[in-house]
């Protein structure tokens, strides 16, 4: 069983009399321990597919599957959860709380698992430990460098302990050597905790050293590079 199943996906905008269909027939799987980029032009739909993988909206037709559990039937409530537990987003933008220090920006998504005070700063210390900001825990995200607050936003997606990490853009924002160290990161996360990965990237360096590569084209997946590697093996 694949950790993440993704089925037929559709995906269309409606607004008055005009229809946008932004994902056709989207399919692929990803295996526990997979570490994937997700590359295409602006506007090719990498970003609507990580929001339906994320459990962040919904699509119009197809199935996402998630450890084995269909998604598309659930309630908003129990979609929340299963996202709670198994998925870890990084965004572009970092998206931390500017009054908030990097520890209660990363403890901040354990509050909604109901864990206690003093387990969530232990949780969260040894997650910025994990991400090299074990020095940086009462820093706000101003008093940090571009690429010190794009790993307290890891630090935030691993707090959890997720199955797998998605992380649109995450080195859209950084100077090259940042994106560098950060990718750096994702790939010794992927292998140490077996996290399977999936990122978003325009940057083809980025790209290179992704183990797999998806490509996507007008909301259709136009190449992928394991699929393609599969069918070499089995022949
Ligand atoms: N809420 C929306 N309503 C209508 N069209 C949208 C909406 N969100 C995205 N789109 C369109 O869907 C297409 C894919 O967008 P997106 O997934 O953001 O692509 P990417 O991340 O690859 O740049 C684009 O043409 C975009 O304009
Ligand atoms: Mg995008």
């Amino acid at each position: 069983m694949p950790l993440l199943g993704v089925l037929n996906l559709s995906k269309i905008y409606i607004r008055g009399q005009t229809t946008t269909p932004v994902l056709r027939d989207v399919s692929f799987s990803a295996s526990a321990g997979d570490f994937c980029a997700l590359t295409g032009a602006s506007g090719s739909g990498k970003t609507t597919l990580m929001n339906l993988i994320g459990l962040l909206d919904r699509q119009t037709t197809g199935e996402i599957e998630i450890a084995g559990q269909k998604t598309s039937l659930l309630s908003a409530d129990a979609a929340a959860r299963l996202r709670n537990r198994m998925i870890g987003f990084v965004f572009q933008s970092f998206h931390l709380l500017p009054c908030y220090t990097a520890l209660d920006n990363v403890a901040l998504p354990l509050v909604y698992r109901g864990v206690s005070k003093r387990m969530r700063r232990e949780l969260a210390a040894a997650a910025l430990h994990q991400v090299g900001l074990g020095n940086r825990m009462a820093h706000r995200p101003d008093e940090l460098s571009g690429g010190q607050r794009q790993r307290v936003a890891i630090a935030r997606a691993l707090v959890g302990n997720p199955k797998l990490l998605l992380a649109d853009e995450p080195t859209g924002n950084l100077d090259s050597q940042s994106a560098d160290d950060v990718m750096s990161l994702f790939l010794a996360l992927n292998a140490e905790l077996g996290l399977t990965v999936i990122i978003v990237t325009h940057d083809p360096t980025i790209a290179a050293r992704c183990p797999r590569r998806i490509v996507m084209r007008d909301g259709q997946v136009l190449d992928d590079s394991s699929a393609a590697l599969r069918s070499v093996t089995t022949t």
